[in-house]
């Protein structure tokens, strides 16, 4: 059996997934639009070899820790299952982004070891397969394989809820999104974790309602490279991911007080005219839409701030793909 090597981008989502319909299929309650994250990638080599045991499974050098490890066995498992391969799996990945940077790595990586696994088991997919099948792995693992700018159809059942490239990185070069890591310590909840929870925030249903508005809004904005509609969007959407993570039961903070410093850096920024938005993961760190044309000034500004530990500025990033470089 070969072996496949494949590198893919994380991303960032406009109109973000917090719910899950189906927990075991990770079918989404809404359909979500995000842009590939150029700076932040995943290479991940497999290979099937009849002498393991086991899968081996390394991230960035170290062997994976037991409950991430348990996750990558349980879709080379499923990669065994529509493939008919028996044998056991080495499993290599690098990120190109440090760990704690508050990047989604489990798109990236689960978009890499679904592209790589597959063809080191001999299949050809095509990207609708893919993306459904890395959407078992992780959810927002779905928008990584188009890349691009993408959105995530939920769909009702396991073929329907995939990742479709709405534009493709050339689209709109010019896009930046600037990712000002602001705490390096752990996060309260992954996640799976603070998702499982989101159903008993009281706004729940209230943003859900909002929804379909707001991805017809980004989609225009995404096809017009309208950066204010797309920022306004990703805003409504960032508080409102954190609004409901806070009013779980029991309730998450992803915030820092470094976050909230954040947003209203962003906001002065913008009343003295620079064209700038933010957006947020689950998690502290403050990510900053702009264009190619501001995203000088706000880098200088961010070196100038000691509570930023690093600063990672991306471009719209391509769909996952093989690559040659094994990493064993
Ligand atoms: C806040 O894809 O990491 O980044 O499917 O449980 O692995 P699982 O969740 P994951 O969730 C990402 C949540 C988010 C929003 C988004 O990317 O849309």
């Amino acid at each position: 059996m070969s072996k496949a090597t494949a590198l893919a981008c994380s991303n960032i989502a406009f109109v973000k997934y917090w719910g899950k319909r189906d927990e075991a299929l990770r079918l989404p309650l809404n359909s979500s639009v995000s842009m590939a994250l150029s700076q932040a990638t995943t290479r991940t080599t497999v290979a099937f070899e009849s002498r393991l045991c086991q899968d081996e499974v390394a991230i960035d050098g170290c062997a994976a820790p037991a409950l991430v490890r348990l996750r990558v066995v349980r879709h080379l498992d499923r990669i065994r299952q529509i493939s008919g391969v028996a044998q056991r799996a080495r499993v290599a990945s690098f990120n190109g982004f440090p760990p704690d940077a508050g990047l989604a790595s489990s798109a990236s990586g689960f978009a890499a070891l679904t592209l790589a696994g597959t063809r080191a088991a001999g299949l050809e997919l095509s990207a609708k397969e893919l993306s459904c099948l890395a959407r078992l792995g992780s959810g927002s693992a779905a928008r990584s394989i188009p890349g691009g700018f993408s959105e995530w159809h939920a769909g009702s059942e396991h073929e329907s809820s995939w990742g479709e490239q709405i534009a493709p990185p050339d689209h709109w070069p010019g896009l930046r999104d600037i990712v000002a890591v602001v705490a390096g310590e752990p996060k309260p909840a992954g996640s799976t974790q603070g998702m499982a929870l989101a159903q008993s925030s009281p706004h729940f249903e209230t943003r859900l309602s909002l929804v379909p508005g707001r991805l017809l809004r980004v989609r225009q904005a995404v096809l017009d490279r309208d950066l204010t509609s797309l920022g306004e969007v990703s805003e409504e959407e960032a508080i409102e991911l954190h609004l409901i993570a806070m009013s779980s039961r029991p309730p998450i903070f992803y915030w820092r007080p470094e976050t909230v410093a954040f947003i209203h850096r962003v906001l002065a920024w913008r009343s003295e005219g620079l064209k700038v938005y933010f957006t947020m993961d689950a998690g502290p760190n403050v990510h900053m839409l702009c264009q190619e044309e501001s995203a000088g000034s706000i880098v200088a500004a961010l070196e100038g701030m000691a509570e930023v530990q690093q600063i990672i500025v991306n471009a719209p990033g391509p769909a996952a793909r093989l690559c040659s470089g094994h990493l064993f």
